[in-house]
Parts: C-alpha cells; sequence; structure tokens
C-alpha cells in the first residue's frame, strides 16, 4: 500500500520524507488555507521535495472552469494530479484532464456508485472519505471494501486512495482490504510506529547494554 500525507505544511512532508515513508501528498483547500501560504507557490515547494504525485485542488464548480485551473496546477510539476470533486462536472473534468496525460484524483466520494464513476471517467485516484462517513454513523471501511469489489469485478485501474483516515486502525483495516493507497495525516503516518512492548522493550535492553557495558563503535 502506497503511503501519502494529507498536509500542505512543507516541514512534516519533509520529515516523513527523509524518513523514506512517502509515496505522494494530498493536499485540499482546508489544508492550504492551514498552511496560510499561496497554493501555487506551496504546491510547488511540496513537487520538488516528493517526486510521487502531489494532489492539488481546483477552487472551481464548473467543468470549463476546473479544467482551465487544472492545466494551470499541471504546470507546477509532472507529478501534479489535480483533484477534482466528485460531482457531474468534476467527472466532465476528470475525463478531459486524463485524456490530456494529466492524473486526476476524484474527492469527496462518499458511495460506491460515485467511484464506479470515477473509473468510469478515466480517473487516476478516487478518494472515499473513511473518517467522515463514521462520523455521521456510517461505515468508511464498508465502502472501501465495496469500491475494492467493484473494481476488481471488472479491472478497473483507477487506485483507490482510502482518504479522511483518523486512526492507525484505520489504516491496518484499509491494508486488509487492498486499499491502493492511503492518505493520512503526519500524526497519524507516525503514530504507526508505536507499540508499547517496543518501547518496553527497548527500556530493558538499554538497561543491559549499560550495565554490561556493551559498545560496537
Ligand atoms: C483527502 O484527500 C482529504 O484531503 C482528506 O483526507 C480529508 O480528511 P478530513 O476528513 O480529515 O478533513
Amino acid at each position: 500500500m502506497k503511503f501519502f500525507v494529507d498536509t500542505a505544511d512543507v516541514d512534516a512532508i519533509r520529515e516523513l520524507n527523509d524518513l523514506g515513508l512517502l509515496d505522494g501528498v494530498t493536499t485540499n483547500p482546508s489544508l492550504i488555507k492551514k498552511s496560510g501560504r499561496n497554493i501555487i507557490e506551496v504546491t510547488k515547494e511540496i513537487c520538488e521535495i516528493v517526486s510521487g504525485p502531489v494532489s492539488a485542488e481546483v477552487t472551481a464548480t464548473d467543468a470549463a472552469d476546473m479544467i482551465a485551473e487544472g492545466r494551470k496546477l499541471a504546470k507546477i510539476s509532472g507529478n501534479i494530479a489535480v483533484k477534482v470533486p466528485l460531482t457531474l462536472d468534476g467527472l466532465k473534468a476528470c475525463k478531459t484532464l486524463t485524456d490530456e496525460g494529466t492524473m486526476v484524483n476524484v474527492t469527496l466520494c462518499f458511495s460506491a456508485n460515485q467511484a464506479l464513476l470515477a473509473a468510469k471517467a478515466g480517473a487516476t485516484f478516487i478518494s472515499p472519505f473513511i473518517g467522515r462517513l463514521d462520523d455521521n454513523s456510517y461505515d468508511g471501511l464498508d465502502l472501501i471494501q465495496d469500491i475494492r469489489t467493484i473494481y476488481d469485478n471488472y479491472g478497473f485501474e483507477t487506485q483507490i486512495l482510502a482518504a479522511s483516515i483518523r486512526t492507525v486502525n484505520h489504516v491496518k483495516d484499509c491494508a486488509l482490504i487492498g486499499a491502493d493507497v492511503m492518505t493520512a495525516p503526519p500524526a497519524v503516518i507516525k503514530a504507526l510506529a508505536n507499540h508499547v512492548l517496543t518501547d518496553k522493550g527497548l527500556d530493558a535492553f538499554l538497561e543491559d547494554i549499560k550495565s554490561a557495558g556493551i559498545k560496537i563503535l
């Protein structure tokens, strides 16, 4: 499973990239707002840090303007994936931009039928939002499973990008289901390394290293 980080914070992106854990980045208008940066400038800087796909979202709601914005975003770097919302206009923009050779991430997906449409429009990525479904008493993981089944039934190549991830267990469950990609906030990605028994075991080893004076270098 590929790991994307869901942030426009360049310091956090650099830190995870230096750990060798990053396959790409997703941003959205709220994350751009949080960064306090100009969308073009911050997206360019992110593309210079990470070689994998960097999702940058359009602001328009009609297809013609989404296409124009998508073309401008795609010029920032060869690794831009233009993010469009899952509306009929977004699907139209997806088809046009995909036909021009641009990666497209169709976002704000909350149903299996929406994901089916995105695949038919040739999307590179479909972004089902797990956390926001869970927040509203649906089961976000059920949606990931349904999309996996549908895409496998018909051999769609659109990659399932599990989004709106809130917990480390979401990551594990998405991996078990077979999501192609997950995008999560930096804190969730770093928390994947945590285990109380790792900390306890390391403390015991460090005690023995100290008391026995074990040295390698
Ligand atoms: C995905 O691309 C979105 O940016 C993101 O995962 C949304 O997550 P949220 O529901 O935590 O805002």
